[in-house]
């Protein structure tokens, strides 16, 4: 009714209009009820803490407490009916309180606001799925470990520009991706450590004259602290856009890795077998197996990174404090959550089902000149030559090679004295692949005996 009042050129042409626009665009229940749960949790230990201190009696709390749990238990068995009407969680949850327990609901409400109250619900969430990552990538290291520990010593070729550059060993390979995780994992559990304050009892903004106890609903909630100015709790989304850029760098190793499957699976690189569990068929082509999980992961790192800068977006200009666009602060955290939890569970499925093609991957670090840099190295070692000269004497030697149509082994004891008096039959031995991985032995190296403590290493790392 309001409208029609209010406007009296179009109001009555648009009488129900404006409210069912204004409500499409002010609800968050359609998305938000994803916090029921932590929002029931904040509510209880804020009604225990009202009790605690006297602010409600404790049969009041206690009937509040228990009334919680049985909204609760009706949303999870999907009885609870959402209203728009109602806009958010927080409101949807106390009204159906009140029809349970009755007045004593509406003292739920004290010392609180809805600003402190959707801060808390959405950090104890993000909480939760940095537990929920932390445990998908230790899973996904742990799968990674497996195989280097199984392939420490197969040998394969190590690129550079996507061109062949020396032989690396498999297990190397895959503890270059433990490393990446790794890094993920430590930023994860770094990121819960700076998170991990409550804001619960800041109120709308300026704190409240209630005798609260902060302390206590921050322990009931798992929180290290209440957070130390009302202001920033209330306004503070960094917890979420720290999440999402957490969830972005790992995107990004993900989407590399999966980039490296697509092209170890296909039949010009035949490095890996993805295992059908993992893979999909084609209805045109019967011999076609597509890496279809591979290609998503890389796929869904779009909309990760686009979560991040949507919400740095939406924050960048808001004044102090709570302003309503923080309400889509949700949606794109949500929404990177579920795919880059999905996205390290799939490659987790992929990693542990895949089986390397052991032949594929020698024969092919043979090929394209892979042991140069161990003639040339050979070459300063054995004659003394300073680098430059020898990186040249070994371009010749590729030359040569290249020229005849063979790899660097197949030239004869004749060819490479034509081009270096100094050289004799020990240097075929640096030329083969197994000897030039085992050779380089540098710490973080690609040597197996160094894969295999990097495997130990990580191995006592997870526990
Ligand atoms: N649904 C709101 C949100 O997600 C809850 C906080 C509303 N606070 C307010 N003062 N309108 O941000």
């Amino acid at each position: 009714m309001a409208e029609t009042t209010s406007n009296q050129m179009w109001g009555g042409r648009f009488a129900a209009g404006p409210d069912a626009i204004m409500e499409a665009i002010n609800a968050s229940i359609d998305f938000d009820k994803r916090l029921a749960a932590q929002d029931i949790a904040g509510s209880r230990a804020h009604a225990a803490m009202l009790a605690a201190t006297g602010i409600v009696e404790a049969s009041d709390a206690e009937a509040m407490r228990e009334g919680l749990l049985t909204v609760l238990s009706e949303i999870e068995g999907g009885s609870f009916e959402f209203s728009a009407a109602l806009e958010d969680i927080h409101m949807n949850v106390e009204a159906r309180l009140k029809e349970i327990v009755g007045p004593a609901a509406g003292r739920l409400h004290t010392a609180r606001s809805r600003n402190d109250q959707v801060a808390t619900d959405f950090k104890l969430w993000v909480r939760d799925q940095l537990d929920a990552a932390d445990q998908g990538l230790t899973a996904l290291i742990a799968a990674l470990l497996d195989q280097a520990e199984a392939g420490a010593d197969w040998v394969m070729p190590g690129f550079t520009h996507l061109q062949t550059a020396q032989p690396v060993t498999w297990g190397h390979h895959m503890m270059a991706y433990v490393e990446m995780f790794g890094r993920d994992l430590s930023r994860v559990r770094d990121a819960r450590k700076r998170m991990n304050e409550c804001p619960l009892g800041s109120a709308a903004l300026a704190g409240t004259g209630f005798p609260i106890d902060r302390d206590m609903t921050a322990a009931a909630l798992g929180f290290d602290r209440p957070t130390a100015n009302s202001l920033d709790a209330v306004s503070d989304r960094d917890f979420a856009l720290e999440f999402l850029s957490v969830a972005s760098i790992s995107a990004m190793h993900l989407s590399r890795f999966a980039e490296e499957l697509v092209i170890w699976s296909s039949a010009q690189f035949r490095f890996v077998a993805l295992s059908d569990r993992f893979s999909t068929g084609s209805s045109i082509m019967p011999q076609k197996k597509n890496p279809d999980a591979a290609e998503l992961i890389r796929a869904k790192i779009g909309r990760i990174f686009g979560a991040q800068v949507a919400l740095m977006t939406v924050m960048k200009g808001l004044p102090l404090a709570y302003s309503k666009d923080m309400q889509e602060d949700k949606e794109q955290v949500f929404d990177a959550a579920d795919n880059w939890l999905l996205a390290l569970a799939a490659m987790t499925g992929m990693v542990g089902d895949m089986t390397a093609n052991r032949d594929a991957l020698e024969g092919a670090a043979g090929h394209g000149f892979s042991t140069a840099t161990d003639l040339a190295d050979w070459l300063v070692r054995e004659r003394n030559l300073p680098f430059r000269e020898a990186h040249h004497v070994t371009g010749s030697l590729v030359a040569k090679a290249e020229a005849r149509g063979c790899d660097l082994p197949d030239l004869t004891l004749e060819d490479m004295k034509e081009v270096h008096e100094g050289i004799d039959t020990s240097v075929f031995d640096v030329l083969g692949v197994h000897n030039s991985v085992a050779s380089r032995t540098s710490y973080g190296g690609t040597a197996p005996v160094r894969v295999r403590e990097q495997v130990a290493r990580w191995k006592e790392v997870l526990g």
